[in-house]
């Protein structure tokens, strides 16, 4: 059994326990002689295997290749027996993905098995909510089951490499690929993407039903100007290292065994070209010891980027760069070994890259067993992948709005409920983007889970109102305003279909598309109270709406199980305890609006802002108060980061710090009550943000350094603690090193980024 990784992995988990000071230590059971000694069987095989190798074959491991619409054992055969593909990608029927690896394994020389790749973003056939619905739970845990339902149902299909988790930090709505990240803040990514590699990769990488895990996109892809995809990003060192290289840092500790390469121009040099990343950060620094890949076709695109002029000098700046696998370019395969032969590339470049890739496959144990067996697997929606997608769904539900506690709805005192909108009864959108493999069968409406939990107890009646999410119709809100009419509550289902979000699919309006806020007004005339389930890829501007509905329940897309996830939350099987990932702007202009702002030499307060609209005529230039706000949007969000309302009454007292003082390497905790003064048992999300008041290099007015979900049941008192290490304050400075230093710190404890519950710690020098 060869556990390198795994072992690496339980390792690295001692030092991350100890670096978010909330984490148990975990249970670090092995790093004793025998893994050690697996590790070191691997790299002597890798070596063994290397030196037999020629130029080409080494190149052919460096290929990763698909078959587009041909007959993938005609197309790729040939090229398989001659060791010329180490990868290919997008081939999910489990029989050719046997064939393809009996080929490479019994008919070419050296018999070097295949890894298969695919896209498993957020599950296969069970689809658990977007990557950014996941984040909403706040919960690694859930998103650790989920990414293993996730691994077990592409395994069975032949799969053992996914590409995902994405982990690009942004703070753009706009930007489509919001849907696939975890959202803006480094700390949540962290901890989610850690918890992602996890389950996919499980703890012994050799187990069915294990796949490889993929951390992307490297790096910075988040900040694409204007939120439009594949555009441009400027980033510098500093931002980078202390916002978006953070989770990346995350997913190597975890162990993931993958990096993608991101498709984004990074600072004047693209991430596929960039020695900085994947040389002297990824590996130099961090000390990665997997393989990388580049995106689709991204070494080619270097020379569209204007980095290169052709596709030999692209095949020379990624191999040099450190990218190791060219996906889907036939970049590598077609320039790399001229390169060699010219002397133009060294080849101990392509024998490090090889080794990286041929190291992994050792890994995971693909040269003693190479098949899969679907049988030894579980079948695809299975009991508990259904159960863990609806967990993951409730808990990724944000309730922005509740007026005079509209909700939860009584089934009975209702005798008719009217559910309204494009995406109440649609199976496929709810599952939101990427889901190449989702099967839609198995979703179950936001219709089919109220009628289901409704019973006889109540008429529901239904009016879809517009063919899409984007239709500009009116000519059904007739019907759809006569229905409410009929009813004693309206729950209008409205958001955005799975098109509109994910790769390539960003946009400038983020409002609800098409005539969605006339359906809303038309509606609210009708004078019902009417709750709003919003299913989305993105955090949508909601002003145009948020007074016209008495609730809003935030679905992101929910996957397979949203259904009974949303009928559970409307109804109060359940209490909405999702916490937004990401900053709800009022207005589009606002964007980049994120709560670990920096606070400017003018920050803006409540009495220094002046809305356009109060401003008088020939008013004085400096009477607007002379701070960091827009006119007509002040400085806040519509919602903040960390926000989400609950059925129970949550309150929050009593923060202190175990220590007024702690020297530099030093521990203290900072606690809070946790009261429910409610009625119902729920679970809450409390959070823990920190300020350092001065700094090496200014540091965000919060940053969020703990959370923990838990259940408070009615009258109960919790005490939540966070134990705080100095490390855990540390930030890269001035001369992007990691630095810890001595000052004073606010600290806050709450179920939002917007908390007023404060304390203050001091950390002195160490002796
Ligand atoms: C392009 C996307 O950027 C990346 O996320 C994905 O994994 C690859 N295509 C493969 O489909």
């Amino acid at each position: 059994m060869h556990r390198t990784r795994n072992v690496k992995r339980l390792a690295r988990l001692g030092h991350v326990a100890l670096l978010c000071g909330c984490l148990l230590v975990s249970t670090m059971t092995t790093t004793d002689a025998e893994d050690r000694s697996a590790a070191a069987d691997i790299e002597q095989r890798v070596d063994e295997l290397l030196a037999r190798m020629t130029l080409a074959e080494k190149v052919g491991q460096m290929n990763q290749v698909h078959a587009g619409d041909m007959d993938p054992l005609e197309e790729l055969g040939d090229a398989l027996r001659a060791g010329r593909i180490g990868s290919v990608i997008n081939q999910v029927d489990v029989a050719t993905v046997n064939e393809l690896q009996r080929i490479a394994v019994e008919e070419s020389r050296l018999g070097i098995p295949l890894l298969v790749g695919r896209d498993v973003i957020h599950g296969f056939k069970t689809v658990m909510p977007i990557p950014l619905g996941q984040a909403a739970t706040w919960n690694p845990d859930i998103v650790r089951r989920g990414a293993r339902i996730a691994a077990l149902e592409a395994a069975k299909s032949g799969v053992n490499w996914t590409f995902a988790p994405m982990i690009d930090i942004t703070r753009d709505p706009r930007w489509g690929r919001i849907a696939e990240s975890p959202g803006e803040d480094p700390y949540l990514a962290s901890r989610l993407a850690g918890a992602a590699v996890e389950g996919f990769q499980g703890d012994d990488l050799t187990a069915p039903g294990a796949i490889l895990a993929c951390a992307k996109h490297f790096a910075g892809y988040g900040e694409v100007e204007s939120g439009r995809d594949y555009a441009t990003t400027n980033i510098p060192e500093n931002e980078l290292r202390n916002v978006h290289l953070r989770p990346f840092r995350a997913a190597v500790d975890a162990g993931v065994a993958t990096l993608m390469a991101s498709f984004s121009d990074l600072n004047g040099v693209p991430a596929t070209g960039n020695e900085f990343l994947m040389r002297q950060v990824l590996r130099d620094e961090w000390g990665f010891d997997g393989f990388v890949v580049s995106d689709w076709n991204s070494i080619h695109q270097l020379a569209v980027h204007g980095l290169t002029a052709n596709d030999r000098d692209s095949a020379l700046v990624a191999a040099t760069a450190g990218v190791d696998m060219d996906m889907a370019g036939s970049v590598y395969v077609e320039e790399l070994d001229e390169l060699v032969d010219d002397g133009a590339l060294d080849i101990d470049v392509i024998d490090t890259a090889v080794a990286n890739i041929l190291r992994v496959k050792f890994e995971m144990g693909l040269f003693d067993d190479p098949y899969t067996d679907p049988d030894a697997l579980p079948a695809f929606g299975s009991a508990e992948a259904l159960a863990t997608a609806k967990v993951a769904a409730l808990q990724s539900v944000v309730m922005l709005k509740n007026d005079n506690d509209v909700l939860p709805l009584s089934k009975d005192g209702l005798d008719r409920i009217a559910v309204i909108g494009p995406l109440a009864d649609a199976p496929y959108e709810q599952l939101g983007t990427w889901i190449f493999d989702g099967d839609p069968e198995l979703s179950v409406t936001a219709l089919q889970g109220i009628r289901d939990l409704v019973g006889d107890d109540a008429k529901i009646e239904y009016v879809r109102a517009m063919e899409t999410s984007r239709s500009k119709s009116t000519a059904p809100f007739d019907e759809a305003t006569a229905a409410a009419r009929r009813s004693d509550v309206v729950v209008l289902v409205l958001g955005e279909e799975a098109i509109l979000s994910g790769e390539a699919h960003s946009r400038a309006d983020i409002n609800l598309p098409g005539a969605q806020a006339e359906l809303v007004r038309r509606v609210r005339e009708v004078g019902k109270p009417v709750i709003a389930v919003i299913m989305a890829g993105r955090p949508l501007t909601l002003t145009n709406i948020v007074d016209n509905v008495d609730a809003i329940l935030y679905a992101w897309h929910p996957g397979t199980m949203g259904g009974p996830a949303i009928a559970d939350l409307l109804f109060g099987v359940e209490s909405p305890s999702g916490k937004l990932p990401a900053t709800f702007p009022r207005m589009v202009g606002q964007v980049p609006i994120y709560y670990s702002q920096k606070n400017t030499g003018k920050p803006p307060s409540p009495d220094k802002i002046v809305h356009i609209d109060d401003i008088e005529a020939h008013a004085p230039q400096t009477s607007l108060g002379m701070t960091a706000f827009h006119l007509d949007a002040g400085y806040t969000p519509l919602f903040p980061f960390g926000f989400g309302l609950s059925y129970a009454d949550f309150r929050y007292d009593n923060i202190r710090v175990s220590d007024d003082e702690v020297a530099l390497g030093g521990t203290l905790t900072i606690s809070a009550e946790l009261k429910n003064r409610g009625d119902v048992a729920a679970e809450e999300v409390v959070q823990l943000y920190v300020r350092d008041l001065v700094g090496n290099v200014t540091r965000p007015v919060r940053e969020l350094k703990g959370f923990r979900r838990l259940r408070v049941e009615p009258d109960e008192t919790v005490t939540v603690s966070f134990k705080l290490h100095t490390d855990d304050l540390a930030f890269f400075g001035r001369n992007n090193e990691l630095m810890a230093e001595p000052g004073d710190f606010h600290a806050w404890i709450g179920g939002s980024s917007d908390t007023d519950l404060q304390t203050a710690f001091r950390v002195a020098a160490s002796d």
